[in-house]
């Protein structure tokens, strides 16, 4: 009887539980500030194009969303380690984003040193992984904690 009963059992029980989120603050105050981090970039290059056309104030404004991308990528690396640990989610993402908070103090330098070859592929780096991980941010599947782990068997 108790071999029906395990036999029963599907092999793969433990990935058939739905799975288990993420507190919703954290899922949402994440996504929003990934968002908003890939928006600033995305103005940035906005403001280099106009200043690139002679309009040189728009070099002032670059300055200082300069700052924002930089105060918003800490903003998300922060979030995202609180995602993984405690809050249970993929550990990945910190990475990443604490690859992209040391990338932007050096595309800052960049800038402010005019060493446009590195600057301009830079950003097209930083821009890249951010958006990756804003488009990872609005997947249905984003906020899933991670798998528990197996139970010992004896
Ligand atoms: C993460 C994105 C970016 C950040 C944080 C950033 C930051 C900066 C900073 C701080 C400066 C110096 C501004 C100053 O001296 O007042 C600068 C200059 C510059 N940036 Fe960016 N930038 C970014 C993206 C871009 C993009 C996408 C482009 C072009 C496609 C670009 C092109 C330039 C150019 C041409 C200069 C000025 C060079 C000069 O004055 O001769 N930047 N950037």
């Amino acid at each position: 009887m108790d071999q029906v009963a395990t036999a029963q059992v599907p092999a793969n029980a433990a990935a058939e539980q739905p799975a288990t989120l993420v507190a919703w603050p954290l899922r949402w105050a994440l996504r929003v500030v990934l968002t908003a981090h890939t928006l600033a970039v995305l103005v940035q290059a906005a403001f280099a194009g106009r200043f690139m056309s002679g309009d040189f104030e728009m070099l002032r404004a670059h300055f200082v969303n300069s700052q924002v991308v930089g105060a918003l990528g800490l903003a998300e690396t922060a979030l995202a380690v609180v995602y993984w640990r405690p809050g249970g989610g993929r550990g990945w993402p910190a990475l990443a984003c604490l690859g992209v908070s040391i990338a932007v103090p050096l595309q800052i330098a960049s800038g402010i040193e005019r060493v446009i070859g590195v600057h301009v592929p830079l950003a097209l780096a930083i821009f890249a992984t951010s958006t990756l991980l804003t488009v990872w941010s609005w997947r249905s599947t984003f906020g899933q904690r991670r798998a528990a782990a197996a139970p010992e068997t004896t």
